[in-house]
């Protein structure tokens, strides 16, 4: 089978970091480009933590520097979750590589627009810098596979009681990406809150995952979205599992907005009863369950392949 052509669009961070190893290592993908934006940390920590991803796999992949801020609100980063890199946990060697010297929304729109194949968008950060391609170079949704985007929830939120951390940041950013018509698929919190990691699995990986195996755990170690002795949310690393293992999750198409003003702004809404009555139509494909069992295996078994 081909690689299926990607973009990460992406705010590294620890669970970030997992995704894009996570991928880069799978024969079934095909990284095109690491497009960075701030969120989880400043937009120059993630881009500088995207080249280290890169550099430390030593791989040919791109890396551009998008947008700091979001479209209408003041960014609230998340250091006390991923340490004040972005990536704590892990002394990475010094950095040769350079960032593209263009744009991340420029980056984006050059690669979709000269491959011949349709290139699926990940976005495990916020949509800032895919909402301003979509205005600016409206020519690229006929090229875009679908967007897979770990954001939102079903109920809930991880910011505030209702809102997720990526949508939160850049709700309008997220309206527009939603509404552009382009197929998304949605992993929220209702999916990657269940897709639990903890020490024995990271100890696998550990043991049997190389360098970068040692390097995730490392990191996990750190990272405070949970703890490995009651499981870590490695919420990014489940769009990958997405992606390759569509078998391990359930899907239903309803439909979602985005609220963007009030408490409750950057929350995902889905309106059960007005699809029901056929007044609302489905617009997003929402995960809605997941085979914990089988994520698990199949996140130690990324990081083991080609290892053994
Ligand atoms: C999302 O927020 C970020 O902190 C993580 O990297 C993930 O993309 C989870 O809500
Ligand atoms: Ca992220």
């Amino acid at each position: 089978m081909k690689a299926r052509p990607i973009i990460f669009d992406t705010d590294p961070g620890i669970d970030d970091a997992a995704a894009i190893v996570i991928a880069i290592k799978d024969p079934d993908l095909d990284v095109k480009l690491l497009s960075t934006v701030g969120a989880n940390v400043e937009v120059e920590k993630t881009c500088m933590n995207a080249l280290r991803l890169a550099e430390f796999m030593d791989v040919d992949i791109p890396v551009a520097k998008g947008c700091g801020e979001p479209l209408m609100r003041k960014l609230r980063p998340c250091p006390e979750v991923h340490g004040v890199t972005g990536m704590d946990g892990y002394d990475f060697p010094p950095v040769t590589r350079k960032p593209l010297d263009k744009h991340a929304v420029v980056a984006m729109r050059d690669i979709i627009m000269s491959s011949e194949e349709k290139i699926t968008l990940v976005v495990i950060g916020t949509h800032t810098n895919v909402a301003i391609m979509l205005k600016m170079y409206p020519e690229v949704k006929e090229k875009i596979e679908e967007i897979v985007t770990m954001g939102g929830a079903l109920a809930g939120g991880n910011t505030n009681s209702t809102a997720e951390f990526n949508i939160y940041n850049d709700p309008h950013a997220a309206d527009i990406v939603f509404k552009s018509g382009i197929p998304i698929t949605m992993l929220g919190l209702n999916v990657t809150n269940y897709a639990l990691i903890y020490r024995k699995e990271a100890e696998a990986i550990k043991a049997r995952g190389g360098k970068a195996g040692e390097m995730i755990c490392s990191l996990l170690e750190h990272y405070r979205s949970g703890s490995l002795d009651a499981g870590v949310r490695v919420h990014d690393a489940v769009a990958v599992a997405y992606m390759v293992r569509p078998d391990l999750f359930k899907t239903e198409m309803m439909p979602v907005e985005i609220a963007l003003d009030g408490p409750a702004a950057g929350t995902t809404v889905s309106d059960f009863r007005a699809m029901e009555s056929g007044e609302k139509k489905p617009n997003v494909k929402v995960v809605t369950e997941v085979d914990q069992e089988g994520y698990t295996q199949w996140f130690v078994d990324e990081f083991c392949r080609g290892e053994e």
